[in-house]
């Protein structure tokens, strides 16, 4: 979920709505704005996205110079116009916005209804703006110290925000997992779950700290934790630029985030690489470049996109570290019982640095003793700042749903992470590691290349749009590419696709082939091509349609696919970054012909806070 909030002399309504709108990539099944002003609380909700919210609260009374609003990706109850937040309290003074979960809220909700509490939605976030009531009114105290008490009684993840009508000149706003950002203006304050909807306003932020409470009026700030002790808070810069987050032109932030990637992976290895000196420079992670020489293993965890970078991970840092790369799901790691030792590292890979999964597990890990590296995109998130260190993929701000840009900067880090390992240990001569950051070096102008199948692509998108299932194969690194590929398709078309071992199709998926059946086939010219090539020959002998993404000037496998996209050549190391350009491409032509929402699909959130 996404949450905003404002208190100052402007009209709090379009600040609010536009960072509504700003945050809707973190959930949009139902949106709400509570404002007050002279006449008292004003309370908008709707299910659906943020429009429908701006919709249906036209031409009613928004003004009001103090306000809070919420985008939801539903967790307790489905999304419907009684469940959006803001949900208020039982005597309808008190408003709260929540992100997260609040795990005990069965049993706090059974107490307060036994002491009469009336509920109007399925929400645990009501539960909680109720519980603060109870105190508020029984202790007999200020409403900062209500809400103090009410969280020391439960537990879960919250990023929350509360307005009192009988005090309309405060906010009170407390995080626990779940991520928030205070912008500070002259006489104003902004809430919110990220920078981008304060961007426009102030540069000067401060990340809210877990178990930390924040009393805001529009002249006064004080943070204290939850153990009541106040806090000195920390006004940082932001670095974001406003331009960052429009389109710049394009139909969908999607399509300019695909188109983006040469210079993100620019950016991403900026400073970092010297390729004539055959040197990678990791400043983040460089108090740790002893530690890397005698590692016994690296535990790489994870999840959606960012696991599938971490499957390319497990194969760079393997082939040219020699170091053993496990890669986990962030959510099934944590609830094992995992070997980990002190001498083990473990990669936490987040394009949000959010993630509540990788978060968890990166928590137990560090209680083992493991060193932990993060590889996150969002400057300052959670992530960045629970892990011992780390390496940012510095890819922009991703808003497309559909993770691009930041998987191919997340694949870039670990090729760095691997040469750098590699440098430590000594597995590669200075020869050739010259021979391979010079060859990175010239990546993105081949990504650009790779680029320019676009317009072949849409064409290509018109002969499987009505496909309903969809198989993706690749042997080596082309693996996690196929995975990534059929993970784009079904996220953004809702066509049903798996990514597959090329040669384990034999052994199960062989079944479903037929002459509807498409079958993207990544067959660049690497060790593997022979093999492809036979597993090719094994979906043409049953009717399949296959799709391959070939080398430049390939004809091998021109004879026998019915489509062909071509990217330059380059070698194994390399391929996974320019593969995945042109799946991107077809995932999102097909899903636009489809007429699918392609930057916000259905039941996706770009970044999920919850467990
Ligand atoms: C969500 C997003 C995915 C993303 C995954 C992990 O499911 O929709 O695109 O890959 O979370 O997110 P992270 O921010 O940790 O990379």
């Amino acid at each position: 979920c996404g949450i905003v909030g404002y208190i100052g002399y402007r009209e709090a309504w379009p600040i609010v709505l536009k960072g509504l709108k700003r945050l809707e990539y973190r959930g949009y099944d139902s949106a709400g704005i509570a404002l007050i002003n002279q006449s008292g609380l004003k309370l908008y909700k709707k299910a659906g996205k943020v429009q429908e919210l701006e919709n249906f609260s036209d031409g009613k009374d928004k003004s009001g110079t103090i306000g809070m609003g919420h985008t939801r990706w539903a967790t307790h109850g489905e999304p419907s116009d009684r469940n959006s937040h803001p949900h208020t309290s039982n005597d309808g003074k008190l408003t709260i916005i929540h992100n997260g979960i609040i795990e005990n809220y069965a049993t706090l909700k059974e107490e307060l209804l036994s002491r009469g509490h009336v509920f109007n939605s399925d929400t645990d976030t009501e539960v909680l703006i109720h519980l603060v009531e109870e105190i508020y009114k029984k202790e007999n105290t200020d409403l900062l110290e209500a809400v103090r008490l009410a969280l020391h009684q439960v537990s879960g993840a919250y990023a929350i925000v509360i307005m009192d009508n009988d005090h309309p000149d405060q906010l009170i706003a407390a995080r626990k997992g779940s991520p928030m950002v205070i912008g500070v203006g002259a006489g104003e304050y902004f809430i919110a779950s990220d920078a981008t909807p304060i961007i426009e306003y102030t540069k000067n932020v401060i990340y809210l700290n877990d178990n930390e409470i924040a009393f805001l009026k529009r002249d006064e700030l004080l943070i204290k934790r939850l153990d009541n002790v106040v806090q000195t808070p920390y006004i940082q810069e932001l670095e974001l630029k406003l331009e960052m987050l429009e389109k710049g032109g394009y139909e969908h932030f999607m399509l300019k985030e695909i188109f983006e990637q040469a210079r993100s992976i620019r950016d991403c290895m900026r400073g970092r690489i010297y390729p004539n000196e055959g040197r990678v420079q990791l400043g983040g992670i460089k108090e740790y470049a002893d530690k890397l020489k005698n590692i016994d293993r690296i535990i790489i965890v994870a999840c959606g996109t960012s696991w599938h970078a971490g499957l390319v991970g497990e194969y760079l840092i393997e082939e040219y570290a020699r170091i053993p790369v496990e890669v986990e799901y962030a959510s099934e790691f944590r609830y094992r019982n995992p070997i980990i030792t002190e001498k083990d590292v473990v990669i936490a890979i987040s394009q949000s640095g959010e993630t509540a999964d990788t978060m968890a597990a990166i928590e137990m890990a560090k209680e083992k003793g493991a060193t932990i590296f993060g590889v996150c995109n969002v400057v300052g998130s959670s992530i960045p700042r629970l892990t011992h260190a780390g390496v940012y993929t510095h890819a922009g701000p991703e808003i497309g749903v559909a993770s691009t840009k930041a998987f191919t900067a997340q694949v870039t880090v670990l090729t760095l992470m691997a040469f750098y390992m590699a440098q430590q240990k000594g597995t590669l001569t200075q020869a050739k590691l010259v021979e391979l950051l010079t060859e990175l070096d010239c990546i993105p102008e081949k990504i650009t290349k790779a680029l320019e199948s676009n317009d072949l692509i849409k064409e290509i998108a018109h002969k499987f749009k009505d496909s309903r299932n969809c198989l993706f194969l690749g042997r080596g690194s082309g693996f996690p590419v196929a995975l990534e590929g059929a993970l784009k398709l079904k996220e953004i078309s809702y066509i049903h696709a798996e990514g597959y071992p090329a040669a384990e199709m034999k052994h199960g998926p062989i079944a479903l082939i037929d002459e509807e059946m498409p079958v993207v086939v990544i067959a660049t010219k690497n060790s593997s091509y022979e093999k492809v090539i036979s597993n090719i020959q094994e979906v043409k002998a049953r009717k399949g349609i296959v799709l391959a993404i070939v080398t430049e000037g390939d004809t091998e496998v021109r004879k026998m696919a019915d489509y062909c996209i071509e990217i330059p050549d380059a070698s194994e190391a390399f391929l996974p970054l320019l593969a995945t350009i042109p799946l991107q491409l077809l995932s999102y032509h097909i899903a636009l012909l489809r007429g699918c929402n392609v930057d916000q699909p259905r039941n996706l959130a770009k970044s999920v806070t919850v467990e």
